[in-house]
């Protein structure tokens, strides 16, 4: 659906699903079990993150993208987990690229939805006020919504090299001017469609469905994320966790 079939009163009802790509193996956090089934509080990491999107009041269809060999498990897991009634769930199996996987998840979207968000299963905290602030602004007529957070480190850019090596610095972009995204990254179905079926899949994929739309010359719109919607990527990823989820059980009943 383009903006101006939404602007013109033309369009269907808005319906909003979630795709979580889950499909990661998640080798920076040491041998294991897959990253989104680690658990956090005693509950899998992919369990958050399914609840995170459910509950969003706008999000009534979640589809999970498992591990090509693990749809079956994942949808053991979540059988074994409360989750909203309200909203439908879907597991499929995904790909080798996170691209891969998204695309996957898009193709199994029921056909009456109009607006998608993708987030990954690897950022399990995100506060429902995020979603639904990138939810709004999708159903106001943005194409591409992401939310993102000022950096607090200055960032070169350098010519890489092996790791462990010396690389040089080849510029340093004026901090004020950047931002770090986060998920879930809200979309027109129709524009994340076209991005994924425009950009081949190039070595490990996009791995950033916004970049992708941008490369169609569609503006992508930004709106503020949280600093609880962080990635949990290393070891110390965890620990912050914990203590976020410790915090949220003490003061709110989470
Ligand atoms: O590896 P990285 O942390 O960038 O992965 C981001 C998200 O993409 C994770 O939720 C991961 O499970 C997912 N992913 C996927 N399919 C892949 C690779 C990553 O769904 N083949």
């Amino acid at each position: 659906m383009s903006d101006e079939t939404r602007t013109a009163g033309t369009a269907r009802p808005a319906r909003t699903a979630a795709v979580i790509p889950a499909a990661g193996r998640g080798v920076r956090l040491g041998a294991g079990v897959p990253k989104a089934l680690r658990t956090l509080g005693g509950t899998p990491m992919l369990i958050h993150a399914v609840r995170a999107m459910a509950r969003s009041r706008a999000v009534s269809v979640v589809v999970v993208v498992a591990p090509p060999d693990g749809a079956d498990g994942v949808r053991n897991l979540l059988a074994e987990h409360a989750l909203p009634e309200k909203t439908e769930i879907l597991v499929v199996p995904g790909g080798e690229t996170r691209q891969e996987s998204v695309r996957l998840g898009l193709a199994a979207l029921p056909g009456d939805v109009t607006d998608v968000l993708v987030h990954d299963a690897a950022r399990p905290l995100v506060p429902v006020d995020t979603v639904e602030a990138v939810v709004d602004a999708v159903r106001a007529g943005a194409p591409a919504v992401v939310p993102a957070l000022p950096v607090t480190d200055t960032v070169k850019e350098v010519e890489p090299r092996p790791a462990g090596q010396p690389e040089p610095v080849v510029a340093t972009p004026e901090r004020a001017r950047l931002r770090a995204v986060q998920t879930p990254q809200g979309f027109d179905l129709e524009t994340l469609l076209r991005a994924h079926e425009e950009t081949a899949v190039d070595g490990e994929g996009a791995t950033d469905d916004a970049g992708m739309v941008e490369a169609l010359g569609v503006t992508v719109l930004l709106v503020p994320g949280h600093e609880e919607a962080f990635k949990v990527t290393r070891p110390l990823d965890l620990v912050l966790a914990e203590a976020v989820l410790a915090r949220r059980r003490a003061t709110d009943a989470y």
